[in-house]
């Protein structure tokens, strides 16, 4: 941990595009040199760093490729509760599209909270058994909510919260209804996510925003004093934080 400062300094890239490549390229050699799971986001942002990563691993030599296919692990922060079995908006249906497939992965290499459990608590406390286990996340990557959740740590939220099954706020769901046929109230109320205990124990974030519309909220989420009401501020005490951003959301 390391006191609320102002110290940290984004990179600041001239659009998404970029930004993915950006990101893309440390998710590429985090696998090369696999230590511990990596940690997965869902999102508007994270679809092109998942295009960029299918593309350069299509560039590898075939052995180098083989090392990341083979070594892949990979925990993603949370998925909703009670969709149908392969819905396409769940989480686990966007990453079997985005990247499962894409890179060629064999079964259960990535991850997720099973939305579709009977019961949704208990369920919450298997996958940060399964976690632990596996010895917390290595690096975490983390998109930012407009209302400063990350994950679906939705404000108020402390920096001790742990995995759980949460409700989501009508914010969240207005910004996550275009999966859902634009209805927001077809947007499930509650989710299963990693909390942020297991997201500040990561042993680096990394934080990707793009967007002019995240200004913000991410200038508040990185120079204001951490407070449950911006989740996302707690990761001014993470030591080994990153923030990739485009010129849009540091405008
Ligand atoms: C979602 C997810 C987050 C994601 C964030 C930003 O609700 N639970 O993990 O990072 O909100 O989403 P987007 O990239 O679509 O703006």
């Amino acid at each position: 941990m390391r006191p609320s400062h102002s110290s940290i300094t984004p990179v600041v890239l001239a659009g998404p595009e970029a930004v993915a490549e950006r990101v893309a390229a440390l998710l590429l050699a985090d696998r090369l040199r696999p230590d511990r799971p990596l940690g997965l986001a869902t999102g508007r942002t994270m679809a092109p760093v998942y295009a960029a990563l299918a593309r350069r691993l299509r560039r590898l030599p075939p052995g180098l490729a083989a090392v990341v296919r083979d070594g892949w692990w990979s925990f993603n922060l949370d998925d909703y509760v009670g969709l149908a079995p392969g819905d396409p908006a769940s989480f686990a249906a966007t990453m079997a599209h985005q990247l499962e497939r894409p890179l060629g992965l064999a079964p259960g290499r990535v991850r997720l909270p099973d939305g579709r459990a009977a019961d949704p608590d208990a369920e919450a406390r298997r996958y940060a058994t399964e976690l632990r286990r596996a010895g917390g996340i290595g690096l975490q990557l983390l998109g930012l909510g407009l209302n400063g959740h990350v994950g679906f740590n939705e404000p108020p939220c402390g920096a001790s919260a742990p995995c759980r099954c949460v409700e989501l706020s009508d914010q969240t769901r207005r910004q996550n209804a275009a999966a859902f046929g634009g209805d927001p109230e077809a947007v499930p109320r509650r989710a299963i996510t990693l909390g942020l205990a297991e997201i500040l124990a990561a042993r680096r974030v990394v934080l990707v925003v793009t967007g002019g519309e995240k200004a913000s909220v991410l200038r508040r989420a990185l120079w204001e004093p951490p407070s449950p009401e911006l989740p996302a501020s707690w990761l001014q005490h993470h030591r080994a934080l990153s923030v990739i951003a485009d010129k849009a959301a540091m405008a």
